[in-house]
């Protein structure tokens, strides 16, 4: 059987890496994709199960980098089957206490990161899936949102906002591909330890972080890439359009 072919956003470190090791794993020949830390990703590359994987870089937030980054995992795997949308950031920016012009920056950049670099990169990928010659049918879009969309992020409003839109991205998507054979869902993790939440950490935090889960421990990034991996497969085809809390029933809805 061919081997399917993944691109994982954001995958030199944190949920992204769980992701690429978990896709490897399930026997998937992985781009790991990152914006700069090309030895970080590469040790994520070289770590993986099984041969056949490839290395990505490139922003997903500027004009022509999604289209890139596409290429690129098309020219080295062959195709793409599975596009997880991991790769993402997170700014502090209280309303009463950020600058105007700081304001102004971060709502932009999280938006072009979080928002518009997905929306691009499901574009390019959709142009390459129906050019190639075995068509769309049978590939997976996972995006990873957040649970921020729904419990609010009151330092945070541009990422929870994004975080908002990607998941209605994500069931707009799963209406408009489904006639072409693609299933498009999300994540919505609650807290992850990863770089981007070791600062929320210190001091009192951690117990507290601890205690919003009642199974009583902070989720690990192989938490959130079990579930995109059981998305990512062809078995998933009929949870299209759903947004799947991965939060340790940390926040019901
Ligand atoms: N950690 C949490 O608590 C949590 C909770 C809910 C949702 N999430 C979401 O899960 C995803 C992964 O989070 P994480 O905690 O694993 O993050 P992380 O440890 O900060 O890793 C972020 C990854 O995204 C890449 N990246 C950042 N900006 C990029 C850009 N402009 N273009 C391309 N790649 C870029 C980074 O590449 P470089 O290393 O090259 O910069 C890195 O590989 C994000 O979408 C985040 O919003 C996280």
């Amino acid at each position: 059987m061919t081997r399917r072919c993944a691109l994982v956003t954001g995958g030199s470190r944190g949920i992204g890496a769980a992701i690429a090791t978990e896709l490897a794993a399930d026997g998937h020949r992985v781009a790991v994709h990152c914006r700069a830390d090309s030895a970080a990703a590469k040790a994520v590359l070289d770590a993986l199960p099984g041969t056949g994987h490839a290395l990505v870089t490139g922003d997903v937030g500027t004009p022509g980098g999604a289209r890139g980054i596409i290429e690129s995992a098309v020219a080295q795997l062959g195709t793409v089957d599975v596009l997880v949308n991991n790769a993402g950031i997170y700014a502090e920016q209280p309303v009463a206490t950020t600058s105007y012009e700081d304001w102004q920056a971060d709502w932009r950049r999280v938006v072009d990161v979080n928002l518009l670099g997905p929306a691009d990169l499901i574009w390019h990928l959709v142009d390459h899936l129906r050019q190639r010659p075995q068509g769309p049918r049978g590939a997976r879009i996972v995006n990873v949102g957040s649970r921020g969309a729904y419990r609010g992020e009151p330092d945070a409003p541009a990422y929870g906002a994004t975080k908002a839109a990607l998941h209605s991205l994500t069931q707009s998507l799963a209406q408009s591909l489904g006639p072409l054979g693609v299933a498009v869902t999300a994540v919505a993790p609650g807290f992850v330890r990863t770089d981007l939440a070791e600062s929320m950490l210190v001091g009192d935090a951690e117990e507290q972080v601890r205690r919003q889960s009642p199974l009583g421990r902070i989720a690990a990034p192989s938490d959130v890439a079990a579930a995109v991996a059981w998305l990512s497969g062809e078995r998933a085809e009929w949870c299209s359009g759903a947004v799947i809390d991965v939060n340790g029933a940390s926040h019901l809805r």
